[in-house]
């Protein structure tokens, strides 16, 4: 077996080379261990023998617990992309957000890290039967990697998965067993089947392939954040040798911790053998109805308190008992890095997705918009400063999308006319469609000289509902767009070149068509007293450009077109 690195166990420090078939400390008995390399051997030679070789999961394989250069199971792992979330940033005041699309992975999550390790450890070990319990996208990875590897896998799933989930399980070959009950149910009737069969039971945080997977994610990140950003500020003269940059966040959506965990690992290693001169914090993001962590970490308990009966619809989370890895991860916070936990409500999410989806292009799984929504509620509440360095998992694709996500009127019904159907072309259909999308939605001018502003207001609007934009890039332009479309609403900048907004408020105003058009005024300028005055009972909201925040403008919106 693996020979460069060696198990310590967390409770009593006994130490073994490393059996991927064992689960538990020779000594006593302890699952919590831990896998320790020779750090200062490989902050020697690390980085100059990975130069070379591509970017994916292997790249760092020296810190892996695998021994084969080529897993045999490989399906592309790993080497997801990094992503300046531009729009998302920009809305928010906050430039440097990035995800980490492991939505790239290949089935789809970032579970494929843990389960293209762990089956490459496995098959080394000659392990060729595997039980694991899964919220779903642990088992669809598993599932994968053992039909590659040919090894038997059973899934133990609770009956919340999704039944497309289920179904993607059973296509690889997987023996699925549903288990009518919550996930923590699952886990335990899937241990107790594998210890009575003496089959190996994946224990995720407990063992050492899953935690040491998660690791590359922290690799891969500080080189990609390099790339982009350049290396660490402090490389110049106070710390030399600090070769990467790191974030100053890592946010993820939580279920059993293993993410974190993993991930938090890997920074320290890089910290130790000095390739990275800070470890991130933490951002670890649960779903309300199912967040024990956060409960425990907001009443400073070292323990969590199980949720017995989780309430979400977002089964992908359920771990109602995070055990002894809350703990673990408290002390993280606590020792090293600092961080945050926190909640977001179902719905919460649901929004992030939309905003994900029309800012950015990127669809994801409910699952992985608990961890944007918690973002968005960290950056709101000042725990995420502005100028902070953000990297944040998207961890999961999207499933098929229900109605309870979109909701109603996502879909324009084109009823062409007789006339339209009767001249049977296309431009007659097309003619319908405008008509109804022209018809169909609340009407509002932007007015902005610059293109990015206008482009990210655009953004926003559309970013939660259906609206006819009309954009003007000055104030003249402006006038002569509000007077010809007669907008339900307008958002107007004050600085811009030849007519300013003060004067596109006053030529509004003044004619009986215009006059009631309701006004938000989106500036960057530090307005005077008098200026205000100016404003004063002409416009319906005055907002700060760079901080005002997207639900207030959203809102705001909402309410003056109500
Ligand atoms: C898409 C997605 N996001 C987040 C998580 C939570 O992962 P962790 O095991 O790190 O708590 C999961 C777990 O299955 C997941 O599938
Ligand atoms: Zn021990």
């Amino acid at each position: 077996m693996a020979s460069h690195f060696i198990i310590e166990c967390m409770d009593c420090g006994h130490k073994t080379p490393f059996i991927a078939s064992t689960s538990d400390c020779p000594n006593c008995h302890s699952t919590w261990r831990e896998a320790i390399y020779d750090y200062n051997r490989l902050s020697k030679s690390l980085l100059l023998q990975v130069s070379g070789r591509s970017f994916d999961l292997w790249r760092y394989k020296e810190l892996l617990p695998v021994r084969s250069i080529e897993p045999a199971v490989s399906l592309g792992e790993g080497g997801t992309p990094l992503l300046r979330a531009t729009n998302l940033g920009g809305m928010l005041g906050c430039p440097n957000i990035f995800i980490k699309d492991e939505r790239q992975g290949p089935t789809g999550s970032f579970k494929d890290r843990q389960a293209a390790v762990t089956i490459a450890a496995l098959k080394e070990a000659g392990i060729n039967e595997l039980v694991v319990a899964s919220t779903g996208n642990v088992a669809i990875a598993y599932s994968a990697y053992a039909a590659r590897a040919g090894i038997r896998l059973w899934a133990f799933l609770t009956s919340l998965v999704p039944a497309e989930k289920m179904r993607e399980v059973a296509l690889y070959g997987t023996q699925v067993i549903k288990v009518t009950g919550s996930y923590d149910e699952a886990k335990q009737v899937a241990a107790e089947f594998a210890r009575q069969r003496g089959i190996f039971y994946d224990l995720g945080t407990r063992t050492i392939s899953c935690v040491e997977s998660m690791k590359t994610l922290s690799f891969e990140v500080v080189e990609q954040l390099t790339a982009l950003l350049g290396p660490p500020p402090s490389s110049d003269k106070t710390k030399p040798g600090v070769t990467f940059f790191a974030p100053d966040w890592y946010i993820q959506s939580v279920s059993g911790g293993l993410g974190p965990v993993g991930v938090h690992k890997g920074f320290q290693e890089f910290k130790k053998m000095g390739f990275i001169d800070r470890i991130p914090k933490l951002g670890i993001i649960q779903a309300e109805g199912c967040a024990p962590m956060v409960h425990a970490w907001k009443q400073n308990q070292d323990v969590a308190i199980p949720v017995q009966t989780p309430k979400t619809l977002i089964a992908t989370l359920a771990t109602g008992d995070p055990g002894r890895t809350y703990t673990v991860l408290r002390q993280k916070m606590l020792s090293t890095s600092g961080g945050a936990f926190e909640s977001v409500q179902d719905e919460e999410a649901f929004r992030a997705m939309h905003y994900l989806a029309k800012m950015e292009g990127i669809s994801v799984e409910p699952a992985a918009a608990v961890a944007f929504a918690g973002m968005i509620k960290l950056i709101r509440a000042g725990v995420i400063k502005s100028d902070e360095v953000v990297v944040i998992n998207c961890s999961g694709h999207t499933m098929p999308i229900e109605q309870k996500i979109i909701g109603e009127g996502w879909s324009r019904d084109v009823k062409p006319s007789t006339k339209d159907l009767e001249s049977g072309s296309e431009e007659g259909l097309l003619s319908a469609l405008t008509r109804e999308s022209i018809q169909g939605f609340p009407r509002i001018a932007i007015v902005d000289d610059e293109p990015d502003a206008r482009r990210l207001i655009r953004r926003i609007l559309q970013s939660q509902g259906n609206y006819t934009i009309f954009e003007a890039t000055n104030g003249k332009e402006a006038v002569e767009v509000i007077n010809r479309e007669i907008p339900n609403l307008v958002i107007l900048d004050l600085m811009m070149p030849e007519m300013d907004g003060f004067s596109v408020m006053d030529a509004l105003r003044k004619k009986p068509e215009t006059a009631e058009i309701p006004i938000i005024v989106l500036t960057a300028k530090e307005l005077t007293q008098s200026e205000k005055v100016r404003l004063q009972g002409q416009i319906q909201k005055l907002m700060q450009k760079g901080d005002f925040l997207t639900d207030d403008l959203l809102d705001e919106v909402k309410s003056l077109l109500r």
